[in-house]
């Protein structure tokens, strides 16, 4: 056990990983992989609430896992693990269910965001998405939960659930988790439409660079991302969002500050800044794209770090499903 606060985080795998991807929640993951107590989960299990193709899934985690990898997190410093192999998951959700009332998940913005897009499948879980992922992270004592702005109301549910069940049993049952909400600048909006978040579940390829993305598809995006008719190379989020986001973009992959680039670029112009900026991003990208085949490759390796990370997981999770049941009532398995 280590005295560092536990931290736990996750994404479905669904769509395909992007640049918003790392910049937003990986980059974020890798730093505090030193600093606290880690789990992060391949949320396999929030993904079929919208229909997949069973191979793709399959074939997807195995994917997000070598991006994860590849990207520097760490099987020996971090949990590593997939969802659906922990059982105290869905285990955790049903008795959170009983305590989640219908009116407020009923007025969580992406449930009525995905059941207004997808009008043919609004399935029970999509519904109740919510509360399992309150049960991932009430179920390892989690301290802190990275997550994007768009996740808020999630964590808020999270934190009334424990409180909510605490007070009906009498006992601290779950640790209350806060919140930790990247700096800002940690945001990557689309390159077609830099108002909207870049997002792997967007339609539009052309608005995200996908972590895997080809060298060429990368300077083609960029050549074409949206920018303005004023020629400044400034950042201002309000009046100049297209060209916010590629300094954002480039500051994150260069590892260099925006100040730094808006000195750099004083004076020249937008076609300048996108050679550029797709030069970076391609460097960037390309030794962790070689890194990520060789993950790929070889399976027997993934296997192992699954195991490992299920295996530890579950050993975590164990005392906290069963203090949750006993203080619901339950006859302790015999
Ligand atoms: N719902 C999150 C998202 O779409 C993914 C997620 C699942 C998650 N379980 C979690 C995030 C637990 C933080 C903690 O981004």
């Amino acid at each position: 056990m280590s005295d560092k606060s536990v931290v736990l985080s996750g994404i479905q795998p669904s769509g395909a990983l992007t640049l918003g991807n790392y910049v937003g929640a990986i980059k974020n993951w890798v730093a505090m992989q030193e600093t606290h107590d880690c789990l992060y989960a391949l949320a396999d299990m929030h993904a079929i609430t919208v229909r997949q193709d069973p191979a793709a899934l399959r074939e997807r985690c195995y994917e997000f896992l070598c991006l994860y990898l590849a990207f520097g997190l760490d099987p020996d410093r971090a949990t590593l693990f997939v969802q659906s192999h922990v059982a105290g998951h869905a285990q955790l959700a049903w008795l959170l269910n009983c305590h989640a009332s219908m009116g407020e998940l009923t007025r969580m913005t992406q449930f009525k965001d995905k059941a207004g897009q997808d009008t043919d499948n609004i399935n029970a879980g999509l519904f109740d998405y919510p509360v399992l992922m309150a049960a991932d992270i009430l179920l390892y004592q989690t301290e802190a939960v990275p997550v994007g702005h768009d996740q808020k109301q999630h964590l808020e549910l999270a934190r009334n659930l424990a409180e909510r069940v605490n007070t009906r049993a009498g006992e601290e049952v779950f640790t209350v988790p806060e919140p930790f909400i990247p700096e800002v600048g940690a945001r990557v909006m689309r390159l077609g439409e830099p108002t909207a978040k870049m997002s792997k579940s967007d339609d539009v390829s052309a608005n995200s660079i996908y972590l895997l993305d080809e060298p060429t598809a990368i300077t083609k995006k960029i050549k074409r991302a949206v920018t303005d008719s004023d020629g400044e190379i400034r950042y201002d989020e309000a009046e100049k969002p297209g060209v916010s986001n590629l300094l954002a973009i480039y500051a994150a992959v260069a590892d260099c500050t925006i100040a730094e680039l808006e000195r750099d670029y004083a004076g020249l112009g937008y076609g300048r800044l996108k050679t550029d900026l797709a030069d970076a991003v391609v460097a960037f990208l390309e030794p962790l794209q070689r890194r990520y085949a060789e993950f790929y490759e070889d399976r027997s390796q993934l296997a192992g770090i699954l195991a490992r990370g299920a295996e530890s997981a579950a050993a975590r999770a164990e005392p906290t499903i069963a203090h949750a049941f006993r203080a619901t009532g339950f006859v302790p398995p015999v």
